[in-house]
């Protein structure tokens, strides 16, 4: 059925089944730590910090008073040959904290945009060395990269991919991780796993590693369903990219800015790469931001030619925009003065112990965690219309829990911010849907 309500006819709803929202709608008309508020006055305890990006929590008086400041100060101004003051402090903070040697940041609107710039950086760098053939990428099956052609070609998702992948070619994927007969129940990194990134290998032998310009991960795959790498992986596949010649970039829009306990999940594992792609935690979801973090050495290679000569031809009309940066700002000084990463890390272990509490409950079949990231594989129902995992998302939506469903795996990415006592009522409210959808 088409919905009758025209109030929601004119906004085309992202990644929604539009009518079947339209007829049951959920409206979030407030927020405010870790509580969003609907429109019919109930308090829900956000499970998934927005979509993976309210780190500090909601409603932050100095956030909203920094952006109000700065949009009287300086509204808007053009990054293109000219500057703005805080775009460069905000680059410069965000440098600050990342991992050595990653100093240079590109800044762009979204996750999306942050994805397209690192792969345009990663050709135009080999082009630029005299390595012009190195026009290859490495994405991952069961990969989220947002929904750029070049993000959508070297991510791993069927549905996105479909009709949209072919359109950039010369992509090829390393096989997922996730092999729930080796590492079902998992606490953390799974043990089993660490030799598929010598597939890698196989595709430098197949393809030519002078052909192959960069290779992209999530460090922990988020949005197929929280797929923590397992013990060893990723150090194998830098070593092998820098063996190769292949930049290695960590697709850190999910992991970024506390959720696994550091700065960056490139901190947690001990493991640096070339580029860094970056959004959501990086303004906590109050503005919408994306940024690119590449090394030292990958700027400079830009900086050949003659001065005149413009480095890069790239760039997007709210690169570095002063309202985004304002709250950027305001927001790393919330994470500093609350000690929100080391909250999050202190918190982790009570969180692990939290979400296996639900391997009993109906429909289980594996439980997976890593940091303040979760999720709960439920067993797809054999026959029927809709997924099992839909139904416990709104069942959980009405109890007063936000749990994402992505398929038949609820995900799950709280504020930073959220206590103890909340993550045991989420994976409470999360049992008692579990029980009445079964
Ligand atoms: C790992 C990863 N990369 C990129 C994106 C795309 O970000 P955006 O939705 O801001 O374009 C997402 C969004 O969820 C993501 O999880």
């Amino acid at each position: 059925m088409d919905g009758s309500n025209d109030r929601l006819d004119a906004f085309w709803m992202p990644f929604t089944a539009g009518r079947q929202f339209r007829a049951a709608p959920r409206m979030l008309t407030g927020a405010k730590g870790v509580h969003y508020t609907t429109e019919d006055g109930r308090e829900i305890l956000d499970g998934t910090g927005g979509l993976w990006c309210c780190n500090a929590g909601h409603g932050h008086r100095e956030v909203a008073d920094a952006v109000h400041e700065q949009l009287l100060r300086l509204d808007y101004a053009p990054a293109f040959q000219m500057g703005h003051p805080i775009a460069f402090d905000f680059a410069r903070r965000i440098a600050g904290m990342a991992p050595e040697g990653l100093d240079h940041v590109f800044f762009s609107g979204s996750g999306s945009e942050a994805v397209e710039t690192a792969l345009k950086v990663a050709l135009a760098y080999h082009k630029a060395r005299g390595e012009g053939t190195r026009t290859r990428f490495i994405g991952r099956e069961r990969a989220y990269h947002g929904v750029g052609f070049g993000g959508i070609a070297v991510g791993g998702i069927v549905n996105n991919r479909r009709h949209f992948a072919q359109i950039v070619g010369g992509v090829d994927h390393l096989p997922h991780t996730h092999a729930p007969e080796h590492n079902a129940f998992s606490r953390g990194q799974p043990a089993w796993g660490a030799h598929l990134a010598e597939d890698l290998e196989r595709l430098v032998a197949l393809h030519g590693a002078e052909t192959i310009a960069a290779v992209i991960v999530e460090p922990v795959a988020g949005a197929t369903g929280v797929l923590p790498p397992p013990v060893g992986y990723l150090e194998r596949l830098r070593e092998i990219c820098t063996a190769h010649g292949i930049l290695l970039i960590f697709d850190e829009v999910v992991t970024g800015f506390g959720r696994l306990g550091t700065p960056f999940a490139a901190d947690y594992f001990g493991v640096t790469p070339d580029m860094m792609t970056l959004a959501k935690g990086i303004t906590s979801g109050t503005v919408p931001m994306g940024a690119t973090i590449v090394s030292g050495e990958i700027r400079r290679a830009f900086e050949q030619g003659p001065e005149h000569v413009i480095e890069f031809f790239h760039g997007y009309t709210y690169s570095g925009h002063p309202a985004a940066c304002a709250a950027g700002m305001a927001i790393m000084d919330i994470y500093a003065r609350d000690d929100v990463f080391a909250r999050a890390a202190a918190l982790a272990p009570h969180w692990q112990a939290a979400i296996h509490g639900l391997r009993d409950a109906p429909h289980v079949r594996d439980i997976r965690n890593l940091g303040l990231l979760g999720a709960v594989e439920l067993e797809p129902r054999a026959t029927g219309p809709g997924t099992r995992g839909y139904d416990v998302f709104v069942d959980a939506f009405h109890r007063g829990g936000l749990i994402r469903a992505a398929g038949d795996v609820m995900v799950l990415s709280p504020p930073l911010t959220i206590s103890a006592a909340q993550v045991d009522e989420l994976f409470a409210i999360l049992r008692a849907s579990l029980e009445a959808v079964a």
